[in-house]
Order: structure tokens, then C-alpha cells, then sequence
């Protein structure tokens, strides 16, 4: 990468950032694609998140990440967000126009890019089993919702959040088709013939020896298994494997959630496998 005085400068903002794999994949990118882009990684406090996305706009950088702790509060210094971050109240891209900063939220489209071009799986029509109803779980089902899923099965292990959830789908997007499934009971319901692709967006799995989020004989009869968690092969995706069933884990999301942020700053379409062999193997 030759870094000479048109190139356009892209980041992360974060409370820690050091352990940030998008400088990794999205450099990658831009030198894949010959763009004179390069993307670096911002420590940024949360008290001087104003001053730094003010900098954004002086510097005239073209497009900021924002992860932990910055994707709600980001919002009160940009001059407007997408219709999808308004209704998820998260930021996670930061386009910069000609000083004006515009905030995205890419998780739910780098999901449904993920699942139907990586994992060749239409969610359409789809009945869904979501396990988890934390941050993530908001922006990958809202996107099933859009996408034309059929039904909802929402199974969290604090009920509440499963139903602030459900509520959620409801006021901001219409969507009345969801059941509640206590977590107590996952490995009791039939999964058999009620669905077809399970979501995992629980923590459940970052840690070795961590057990599957449902039992494993559950697993056959699915349609599509997706792991969010990326940083190892989790159990869940073991035993889809084991039982020949298609499935994903997290590392694809991950990708096309910042393939996404790069093709809103550069207007190109992102290099998605050359991006996914930058990053260390997980399998
Ligand atoms: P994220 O932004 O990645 O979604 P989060 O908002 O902290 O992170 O959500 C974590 C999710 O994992 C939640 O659904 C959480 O369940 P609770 O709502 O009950 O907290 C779930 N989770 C975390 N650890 C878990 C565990 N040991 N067993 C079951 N669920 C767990």
C-alpha cells in the first residue's frame, strides 16, 4: 500500500480497539482493488466521541466504524442516520459527504448478504428460531423480517429481553408473527417440521468447551444453521456439520457487515473472498 496525498483515510472507533480485525480485512480490500483507501484503527474514549467524529469531518475522512461503546451515542453528532439506524437506534458506519456525516447501520444487510450469497440460503418465507435477544439479535431480525420470513420463535435466557424484543418487531415493523420460547425448555420444543433456520446471537460458543446452544439432536431437520460467533469453530457449528447441515459461522457476518461500510465509501462493490482469506482461520 503506497500511501501519497490523494489517499482517503477510513477507521474504527472504539473503547478498546486493539483487538479489531477490520484494519486487517478491509485494507486487504482496498489494496486488492488498487483504491487509494487505507483504513485505520481510532482509540476513542467515550467522553471525546464528539470531538473525535468532529475531526472526521475536519480531517475530511472518508468513512469511520464504530463499535463498543460508541454505536448508540454516535448518532447525536451526525447530521442524519439511515431509516434502519433510526428504527435500531445503533450507528456502525459514519459516511462522510462533503462534511456531512450520514450513520448506517450494515449488521442486518452483511447477515442477509452473508446467508444467501456465502451460505446460498433464501431466508424468504423462512420459519426462524433466534436464540438471544442482545444487541445483535435486533439487527439480524429486523433484516429477516424485511427479507419475508414467515415466522418468528424468539428463545432467550432472561424472558424479558425476549419479550422487549417482540415488542420491538411489532411497534417499529409491523411484524406480529413471534412466539416466545423460555430457554429453560429449548431442548424440549419439536424443532422437527416448525423450523428451518436457526440463528445463534447468544455469546454461547466463544468459549471452548462451552455445549451447544440447543442439543444436538435437534440439528437435523434444519434447513440453515448460523453462528454469529467468530472467533472460534463454536459446538453448534460442529454438529451442523456433523449432521451435513448447511451453516455459517460468525467470520461471514463479519465480513459482509464491512464489506457493506466499504462499498457505501467507495462506491465499489468489496472483494468478499480476498477480505476473508486476510483473517486468521478459525477452522
Ligand atoms: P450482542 O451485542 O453481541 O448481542 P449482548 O447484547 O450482550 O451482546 O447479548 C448477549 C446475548 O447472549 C443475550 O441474548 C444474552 O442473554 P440475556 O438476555 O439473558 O443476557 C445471551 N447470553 C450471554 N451469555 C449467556 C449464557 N451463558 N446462556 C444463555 N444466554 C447467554
Amino acid at each position: 500500500m503506497e500511501i501519497n496525498g490523494r489517499s482517503l483515510v477510513t477507521g474504527v472507533m472504539g473503547y478498546p480497539v486493539s483487538h479489531s480485525l477490520s484494519p486487517v480485512f478491509q485494507n486487504a480490500a482496498f489494496s486488492h482493488m488498487g483504491l487509494n483507501f487505507v483504513y485505520v484503527p481510532f482509540e476513542v474514549a467515550p467522553l471525546d466521541l464528539g470531538s473525535a467524529l468532529e475531526a472526521v469531518r475536519v480531517l475530511n475522512i472518508r468513512g469511520i466504524n464504530l463499535t463498543i461503546p460508541h454505536k448508540i451515542e454516535a448518532s447525536k453528532y451526525l447530521d442524519g442516520v439511515s431509516e434502519e439506524s433510526g428504527i435500531l437506534g445503533v450507528v456502525n458506519t459514519v459516511i462522510n459527504e462533503n462534511g456531512r456525516l450520514l450513520g448506517d447501520i450494515t449488521d442486518g444487510k452483511g447477515f442477509i448478504r452473508s446467508i444467501t450469497e456465502d451460505g446460498g440460503f433464501e431466508p424468504e418465507g423462512a420459519r426462524v428460531m433466534l436464540m438471544g435477544a442482545g444487541g445483535s439479535s435486533y439487527a439480524i431480525s429486523g433484516a429477516l423480517v424485511n427479507r419475508g420470513i414467515r415466522s418468528l420463535f424468539i428463545c432467550n435466557r432472561t424472558e424479558n429481553n425476549s419479550l422487549r424484543l417482540k415488542k420491538h418487531l411489532s411497534e417499529k415493523i409491523g411484524f406480529n408473527k413471534v412466539s416466545i420460547i423460555p430457554f429453560r425448555d429449548r431442548n424440549r420444543f419439536d424443532f422437527k417440521g416448525e423450523v428451518d433456520l436457526l440463528v445463534n446471537t447468544t455469546s454461547i460458543g466463544m468459549k471452548p468447551g462451552d455445549l451447544p446452544v440447543i442439543d444436538e439432536d435437534k440439528i437435523p431437520g434444519l434447513r440453515f444453521v448460523y453462528d454469529i460467533v467468530y472467533n472460534r469453530v463454536t459446538e453448534l457449528i460442529g454438529a451442523s456439520r456433523k449432521n451435513r447441515i448447511p451453516c455459517l459461522g460468525g467470520i461471514s457476518m463479519l465480513v459482509y457487515q464491512g464489506a457493506v461500510s466499504f462499498e457505501l465509501w467507495t462506491g465499489k462493490k468489496a472483494p468478499v473472498e480476498v477480505m476473508k482469506k486476510s483473517l486468521p482461520s478459525v477452522e
